[in-house]
């Protein structure tokens, strides 16, 4: 999704670190990127479709400054080209505008801006309608009465940055997407971006701008002066400055080919550190969970999946009424949402918009709002009531691994600990950990790359999985649609006779997840069913069956398999996207963070 990175620096050529900064951002996902800088009191802008290159002196841009925005664009209004790139100027050339979101109300905003002041537009898009109006604000306004008023005007969510030539400032605005602000001691620099992997090379210390604020920010006696303020009564706001725990490493490469790769080895270890939780926390989420008359799990996409999982971990262990919902369904149906009801939002980033969108809905019908998420003071971390967070450390490919493994640990945790059982849940965690630490040697890669020389030219396959292991079905089909680009769809073993068996061809590749537990059996039948109808069929399980063509061992985890099942398909998919030349990082059309609906 759109990513912002922003700078003042007394350094007067800004441009590389802008370029470092947007490269840092590209894991988002985007497809045309741009920068604006002020040289000599004129604003510098530079667009371009496609890939921003590693070497900065590549861009064919001239220009120098020690002020200046970039953005790279997922396009949502208007196609990709350079026009609907941002920055975006203002008619007079005096601003320009870097932006995250989405103003619902542009098409209107740009009528009136047309009807009644003659503006020329030259993109697409919602974003020129924010610097547009902001130039014919200023005509009468100080900068802050003008941000005000532009912000009362505009509906939806979003973030954005105005670089004004006349003040030198940039100035900001925040309602709903994320704005982070990085804050060297030295204060000779300062950066704003949407995500902290793209300055943390620089400084962890960093202020969040809350929604409905606004900054100023400016280079005056050779430091920078920065004004925080509330946008509703303009008046002034001390920030905090929070210590984060990124590991600027964690965010590199390292040895690894690609992040994916990197993150389902880092699987060592993240079943480890998402079990050291807080256990005051967790008293207080089964505190909550004994109150409640029903929990409803919320997620998208990948979250969505284990949102699943765990609620067929709360229906196993605990007597609690679970429901889960993707979470831009849950607005339909409101009337099951009120003071009795938990609703727990799964999610890597904590910045996806229709999750943040559903607790405020929950929260607004009066249900306690709690998140397992990756992303300390992100926006969901800071609007839910309770916060669990998995520590799985920076998540950069746009398929989630890690984050996702680390999620169900989360989820099992608490249904262990609201089944009393906690100490069970713990030590079978810690076993489940050890297991995918053995697992995930270079044998079993090379295994499993091997089977995936022999699916990278299947057109379409299926998944099936039955109890807890269904939303693994789901959740692997989304891994192999991610990253392989193959038509691959998952399903409840059960629901075969009633539609998808119709798609088994000869030699349809289908993978079987065949936990050793009270479905093993089932599933089995079904892998027959689908075997005598000429479907290939690759089972993934502790034991072998005569039904498989095809044998993945993994580990025997009890009631953790569904986390364990999940490591190998990873792998798979990994594997059979590099052998069709695809980049798993970063998978056409899709973004890593989701922030507008
Ligand atoms: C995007 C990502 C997925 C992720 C989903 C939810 O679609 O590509 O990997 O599962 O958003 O993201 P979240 O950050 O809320 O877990």
């Amino acid at each position: 999704m759109c990513g912002i990175f922003s700078t003042i620096s007394l350094d007067t050529n800004v441009k590389n670190l802008v370029v470092e900064g947007l490269k840092k951002l590209e894991y988002r996902g985007y497809d045309s990127f741009g920068i604006s800088l002020i040289q000599n009191n004129k604003i510098k802008n530079f667009k371009s479709t496609g890939e921003i290159p590693s070497d900065p002196s590549k861009i064919e841009f001239e220009a120098s400054g020690s002020i200046a925005i970039g953005h790279t664009r997922w396009a949502t209004h208007g196609g990709v080209n350079t026009a609907n790139a941002h920055p975006h100027l203002s008619q007079n050339q005096q601003y320009a505008i870097v932006h995250n979101g989405i103003i619902e109300n542009y098409t209107k905003l740009k009528q009136e801006l047309i009807q009644e002041h003659n503006y020329q537009f030259h993109s697409e898009t919602d974003t020129e309608v924010i610097v547009a109006y902001f130039q014919i604000l200023k005509e009468n306004l100080a900068t802050k009465q003008a941000l005000q008023t532009l912000c009362k005007k505009l509906q939806g969510r979003y973030s954005f940055i105005i670089l004004d030539n006349n003040t030198q400032e940039l100035i900001l605005a925040r309602q709903g997407s994320p704005l982070i602000i990085g804050v060297p001691k030295d204060e000779t620099s300062i950066f704003i971006a949407s995500d902290v992997p793209a300055f943390v090379k620089y400084t962890q210390n960093v202020i969040y701008l809350d929604d409905n604020q606004g900054a100023i920010l400016k280079l005056a006696d050779q430091k920078i002066q920065s004004h925080y303020f509330d946008l509703d009564t303009l008046t002034e706001i001390q920030k905090r400055i929070i210590k984060v725990e990124i590991n600027p490493e964690e965010t590199e490469l390292g040895e690894h080919p690609h992040f994916m790769i990197k993150e389902i080895w880092e699987q060592k270890d993240s079943i480890r550190k998402a079990l050291e939780q807080d256990l005051s926390t967790l008293k207080q989420f089964v505190e909550k969970f004994n109150e409640a008359e029903k929990i409803i799990f919320i997620g998208c996409g990948t979250a969505h999946k284990v949102a699943i999982c765990t609620q067929y971990l709360f229906a196993k262990l605990t007597k609690k009424i679970t429901l889960h919902e993707i979470s831009s369904e849950l607005k339909h149906q409101k009337n099951i949402l009120y003071s009795k009801t938990i609703v727990v939002a799964i999610s890597q980033s904590g910045e996806t918009a229709e999750t943040l969108e559903a607790i405020e809905l929950a929260k607004k019908h009066g249900c306690f709002t709690t998140c397992i998420t990756n992303v300390r003071e992100s926006s969901l971390d800071r609007n839910c009531d309770l916060s669990l967070f998995i520590k799985a450390g920076t998540e950069k490919a746009v398929a989630s691994t890690k984050a996702t493994t680390g999620q169900m640990a989360i989820g099992s945790l608490l249904a262990f600990a609201c089944a009393d059982r906690l100490n069970e849940g713990k030590f079978l965690l810690s076993n489940t950990g050890a297991l995918i630490n053995d697992m995930l040697n270079p044998r079993y890669e090379d295994k499993i790359s091997q089977l995936a020389k022999e699916l990278r030219y299947a057109q379409n396959m299926y998944i099936i999985g039955k109890g807890a292991n269904y939303p693994i079905a789901l959740e692997s089909a989304i891994k192999l649609q991610e990253v392989t680009y193959i038509h691959a769809e998952g399903f409840a073993g059960g629901e075969l006779k009633h539609g998808p068996l119709a798609l088994i061809t000869k030699q349809t590749p289908v993978l079987v997840i065949a936990s050793n537990d009270d479905c093993f059996q089932e599933i089995i039948s079904n892998a027959i069913e689908i075997k005598s109808r000429g479907g290939y069929i690759i089972g993934i399980s502790p034991v072998n069956n005569e039904a498989f063509d095809y044998w993945l061992k993994v580990p025997e985890a009890g009631l953790d398999s569904p986390i364990i099942n999940l490591i190998p398909i990873q792998i798979l998919a990994y594997h059979i996207s590099v052998l069709k030349d695809n980049n798993p990082d970063k998978p056409r059309n899709l973004a890593k963070s989701v922030t507008v609906k």
